[in-house]
């Protein structure tokens, strides 16, 4: 259990060990990566509620739901070294400190661990579900990516 636990962690932020390759990008490069990838997320959120609340269409949803598990899945915890813990990327970042605090490790991952988990199984239903069942399944996904802003993402600034 314990084991699990910390593999996820060292998965979900992606900051230990060789297995999770090469750290790239300076500090203004890593904040403005991870700012487009969660805008790129957004955009494929909306596009999966639009068909919700309008006609389904499934071909764009499939499409959305595998943007976003691609994103959720691509190691992006990489993209948070030590040292992007402030400055500008396209904007000034809006992580918290507790994010990068070692305390927060645990918190985290299991944070981290359920948004991926969520994401794969928003892409399984897609493509494997009815309207109804999307549009549960994006409400679980939409609620992890809640349960990591209201720990670790500061107000956005206007
Ligand atoms: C593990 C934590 C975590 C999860 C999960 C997460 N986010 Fe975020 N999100 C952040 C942090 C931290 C920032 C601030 C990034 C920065 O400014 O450096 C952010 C920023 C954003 C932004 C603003 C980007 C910008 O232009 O600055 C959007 C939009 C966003 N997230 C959408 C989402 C969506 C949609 C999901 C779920 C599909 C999601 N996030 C899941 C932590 C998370």
């Amino acid at each position: 259990m314990k084991f699990t636990k910390i593999v996820v962690a060292a998965l979900a932020v992606g900051l230990t060990g060789a297995a999770m390759g090469q750290v790239v990008g300076k500090a203004e490069d890593q904040i403005r990566w991870r700012q487009s990838a969660y805008q790129t997320m957004a955009w494929n959120m909306t596009r999966i509620k639009a068909n919700v609340e309008g006609t389904y269409n499934k071909d764009q949803v499939v499409q959305a739901a595998n943007v976003i598990q691609a994103i959720a899945t691509s190691g992006m915890g990489a993209l948070f070294q030590p040292d992007t813990n402030a400055g500008k990327g396209w904007r000034e970042t809006n992580v918290k400190p507790e994010f990068f605090k070692p305390e927060s490790k645990d918190e985290l991952g299991k944070i981290a661990g359920a948004y991926i988990k969520e994401a794969k199984e928003m892409a399984s239903v897609a493509a494997n579900g009815d309207a109804a069942a999307v549009k549960a399944q994006f409400g679980k996904l939409g609620e992890s990516c809640k349960a990591c802003h209201d720990k670790f993402r500061k107000e956005e600034k206007k």
